[in-house]
Parts: structure tokens; sequence; C-alpha cells
């Protein structure tokens, strides 16, 4: 039965029910809905409208309700109703009767959806918060494991310094703790409470809203009914912040796959994350990582649908609105997957230690220290560089790293070069040379992971 039946002559047309539905989605909302329906009865015994037994009857019914639901989330997506919110009231009445009419009481679909979507997506948030906080573990993890490791680093996808492998580790501890960041001040721009605004214009009742909105666990009242049941920017906000925790994520994945490649042989992912082929016998295929990137796009895409059904949506409820569901059910738990995707991956990481220093060794990754070098000698930088540039030609004409070349070589360039120069170009030297906060010397990285240990208690 639809809760509103009574101005028309005849039911909605069967299409139209199936287009206009939102049960088979928001039945997701079955728990919020009930527990912001058990804060609403006490505000309306606070009012009188119910009376302590008929207060207690609904509070026990409803919480009778809610295992129910529970149990089996499904049975209610199928049950046929309009919406979440007709499927409650009608169980409602199955099991009290007529008293189950009176809970709608100054109460509108519109300050209910907007209080139930809220709830959902501050429990969301708190889960998703949690399992940021275990991948930012794993990498630290990592981090500590692999604190001997010198990784190539890159630019242009070209070989340009070296740095350890833990710099690149706590790299990503970095985007996750401003992801983390972003998300905590998302929920607590959300965590005000619709509930009271009725349908558009505030309740009629002399409702305590405040002492509501505390009972459902919200920081408090949202300020004015009109924002308060057209409001979807905690959505907007949320997708926004998935869409950029998923760059990151997908950032990382890049890196792995390539890192992982044949070409490259840096790491090896474990076989619990990769798959094989079906026709080619020897693969071993990074598909969690290549999932990881692809599903990036489809959050990314419930963002920006999101932003086009707000666009221009005049106060206060638009139908439209109901649309702000879908997207966000679907982009939620994949953030959620990919985050813990990543995290086995991170896991079960092998690193190939000899490899990536030889790696780091070629492509004349020391190239920039060598001009250092001649800074230290009294020549001016871009001098410097020009000259190292010639140093370095001569080197690829020899099919040699720059510390190949002999002392007569580098004299050839520039008279200013001794012997002191072949410990400046050793790798170690390198990564030592990076003292300033934030380098990747292994004194900084140290430091880094300490700090983001004490930051992650
Ligand atoms: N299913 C609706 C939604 O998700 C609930 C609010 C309906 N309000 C209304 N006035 N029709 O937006």
């Amino acid at each position: 039965m639809a809760l509103w039946g009574g101005r028309f002559s005849t039911g909605p047309d069967e299409a139209f029910k199936q287009f206009n539905d939102s049960l088979p989605f928001d039945y997701q909302l079955a728990e919020q809905d009930i527990i912001g329906s058990v804060a609403w009865a006490g505000a309306l015994k606070q009012v009188n409208v119910l009376n302590q037994q008929e207060y207690d009857d609904l509070v026990a019914a409803l919480n009778k309700l809610l295992d129910e639901v529970k149990a089996n989330p499904q049975a209610v997506a199928v049950a046929g109703h309009e919406d979440i919110h007709s499927y409650v009231e009608s169980a409602l009445i199955d099991k009290v009767g007529d008293l189950a009419k009176k809970l709608h009481t100054g109460r509108s679909r519109n300050d209910q959806v907007a209080t139930d979507f809220r709830l959902w997506c501050r429990d969301t948030a708190e889960h998703i918060l949690e399992a940021i906080a275990e991948l930012k573990g794993e990498f630290i993890a990592l981090a500590e494991r692999e604190l001997g490791t010198i990784l190539p680093g890159y630019t242009h996808l070209q070989r340009a310094q070296p740095v350890l492998f833990s710099h690149w580790c706590m790299a990503y501890v970095e985007m996750l703790e401003r992801d983390e960041s972003r998300l905590s001040d998302a929920k607590n721009r959300m965590n005000y409470c619709p509930l009271g605004s009725g349908a558009l214009a505030g309740t009629a009742y002399p409702i305590d809203r405040q002492t509501l909105a505390e009972g459902l666990g919200f920081t408090g009242a949202t300020r004015n009914s009109l924002d308060a049941v057209s409001d979807r920017d905690f959505v907007v906000e949320l997708l926004s912040c998935a869409s950029i925790s998923m760059i990151h994520l997908s950032r990382m994945a890049e890196d792995l796959i390539f890192y992982n490649s044949g070409e490259a042989g840096f790491i090896e992912l474990s076989d619990g994350v990769t798959s094989g082929s079906s026709l080619m016998p020897q693969k071993k295929n990074p598909d969690a990582l290549e999932l990881i990137r692809g599903k990036t796009g489809r959050v990314f895409g419930a963002f920006s649908a999101m932003m086009m059904t707000l666009k221009a949506l005049p106060l206060a409820y638009n139908k439209d609105m109901q649309e702000d569901k879908e997207g966000l059910f679907d982009a939620m738990p994949t953030w959620l997957a990919c985050i813990h995707m990543a995290q086995a991956c991170i896991k079960g990481i092998k690193v190939n230690a000899d490899k990536t220093l030889a790696a780091a060794k070629g492509g004349h990754s020391n190239a920039t220290e060598l001009a250092d070098y001649l800074v230290a000698k009294g020549i001016p930088f871009r001098e410097g560089h020009h000259i190292v540039g010639t140093l370095v030609q001569m080197a690829i004409a020899q099919g040699n790293n720059l510390e190949d070349l002999s002392l007569e070589q580098f004299k050839s360039v520039h008279s200013i070069f001794e012997s002191d120069v072949y410990p400046v170009l050793e790798i170690d030297a390198c990564i030592k040379a990076r003292q300033a906060l934030g380098g990747t010397s292994v004194e900084q990285v140290t430091s880094a992971i300490k700090y983001a240990k004490k930051n992650s208690k």
C-alpha cells in the first residue's frame, strides 16, 4: 500500500511504479530508517503525541523489525513497496496495527531520508577510515622491512635519482594520511541531524531537535529546514574523498604493475593476488592492481553523476534527489574493496633488491651528484650541469656508467676533477646526501616512519 493514496482515484501504472520505486536499492537504509524511527517515537512521546504505553509498544515492534531486517535484508529489497520508509511503516502496521499510523506525525519522508542517508554515510566513513589505517600500517611495515633497498626514482618514467624503496612506501603513507584527514573532516561536517525539518518548512510539533540529534549520535541538529531536506553536499564530499583516494590507489597500482613487469622485475606479487592465463602457461598477471586502476573510473563516474544531478536543482526536495543513492551505494563498497585489495598486494610483495639496485645504478642517476661535486669546487651549477652532460654523453658512447670513466676522461672535460670524484658517484653517497627534511636518506626515512607510527596511534 502506498503512503499517499487518498488523493488518487487510481493506482500508479506498473511501468511508472517500477520507474519510481526506490526500495530495490534503498532497502540498504532499513537499519537506519528503523533506528531513526525509534528516535522519532521518543520525540513524539516528549510532545505527548504518544503516551508511554504506545511508545513502548512501538519501540518493541521496531526493535523486532530491526532483528528481522538484519537477518534477511534481501527480503526487504523485493517486498514491492515504494521505498524503505513505506516498507517500515507497513511492516509496523502488520505488527501493532493502527498505532503504527501515528509514527509519521510531524515527520516527512524528506527529513527521514536525509537522516537515514547521513547515518549510513557516517557508518560507512568509519569503516573506510579503519581500512585506510590498516593499509597505512601495511605500507609502514614494508618500509621498515626494506629500509636497505635502493630503488631507481623516476621522472617522466626515466630513471632520475636513486631513492630508498622505503621512501616510495612512505610517499603513499603521506597520501593516505591526507585521504584520512579529508574523510574525517567530511564525516564531521555531515554529522548534523535533519530529522524534525518536516517536508521543507520545519515540524509543527515543539520537538527538542537537539536532544533528538544527540540521541542518534549526531553532533547537533541542522539549522535550516529548507537546506536540511535538500542538502546532499555530504554525498558529493564523500564521493570526492573517494575519488581523490582512488587517484592515489590507482597511482600505487600503476607503479607496482610497472615494478612487477618482466622488464623491470623489481618486485614479485604474491600468488594470492595474481592470476594466470587460460592460454599462456607462463603468465602471472597483476589483476588485483589492474582492477584497482580500472575501478577508479567507476568511482569518478559516481562523483560526476552526483554533481550533475544536483546542479541547478531548485529548493527544496525534488525527486531527482532519489538518484543520490545508487552511485554512492556502488562507489563506497568499491572504494573499500580497493583499499583492502591494495593492502593484500602490499603485504605479499617480494622485493628483488639486486634488480632495483642494478637499475638504480644504471641510467646515470648519479649525474646530479656530479654536478653538486663541481659546485662544491666553486663551479656555478649551470656550468657544472653542462660539464656533466658532456660526461654523460661520453659514458653513453662507451656503454658505461659515469663511475666507469677514467680520471683522464673526467679531466679531458674539466681539469678540476680529481680522484675524490669516485666516492661521490657511489650510490650510497647519493642517498646519504639527501639529509634535509623529506629527503630519501636513511635518517629522514626513519624519522618519517617514526612520525607516521606516532600519528597513527
Ligand atoms: N525515496 C525517496 C528518496 O530517496 C524518499 C523521499 C520521498 N519524498 C517524496 N516527497 N516523495 O529521495
